[in-house]
């Protein structure tokens, strides 16, 4: 019996230092980046300007984006080509950025 709890005991402290100094780092185990993780990004450093944070700013005459009614192709058109005092990427974003955006959009929608 003292026999088993001494094994016990070893294996109990051998796993619990295997943890702390194991092969798997905090590094390895990030997963890439979540997508909308990646449209809040794009979002915040390029479009926050006119339509806010959450697209609802409206500066510059900016439509509110969070009741849009615009498709998805609809929106990635606009993000592209630009509308009126609304710039366009098309040059600046890959179309995967701009597909993402619209995704992003979608997500700031009020409900
Ligand atoms: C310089 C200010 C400005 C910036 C920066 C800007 N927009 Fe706009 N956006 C506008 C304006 C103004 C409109 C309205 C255009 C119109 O219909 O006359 C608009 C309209 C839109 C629409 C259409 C909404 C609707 O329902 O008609 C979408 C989608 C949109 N913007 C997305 C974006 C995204 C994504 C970005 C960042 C890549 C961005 N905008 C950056 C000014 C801006």
């Amino acid at each position: 019996m003292k026999k088993l709890l001494f094994i016990l005991t070893l294996l109990i402290v051998l796993t619990g230092y295997y943890a702390c100094t194991g092969p798997t780092t905090k590094a390895n185990q990030e997963k890439p980046k979540d997508r909308m993780e990646e449209g809040k990004e794009l979002f915040s450093s390029t479009c926050t300007l006119c339509h806010g944070v959450d697209g609802t700013l409206g500066l510059n005459s900016a439509k509110n984006l969070a009741t849009s009614t615009l498709s998805k192709a609809e929106k990635i058109n606009i993000i592209t080509h630009g509308k009126n005092a609304m710039a366009a990427y098309g040059n600046e974003l890959s179309p995967e950025e701009i597909e993402i955006l619209a995704d992003y959009i979608e997500t700031l929608k009020q409900k």
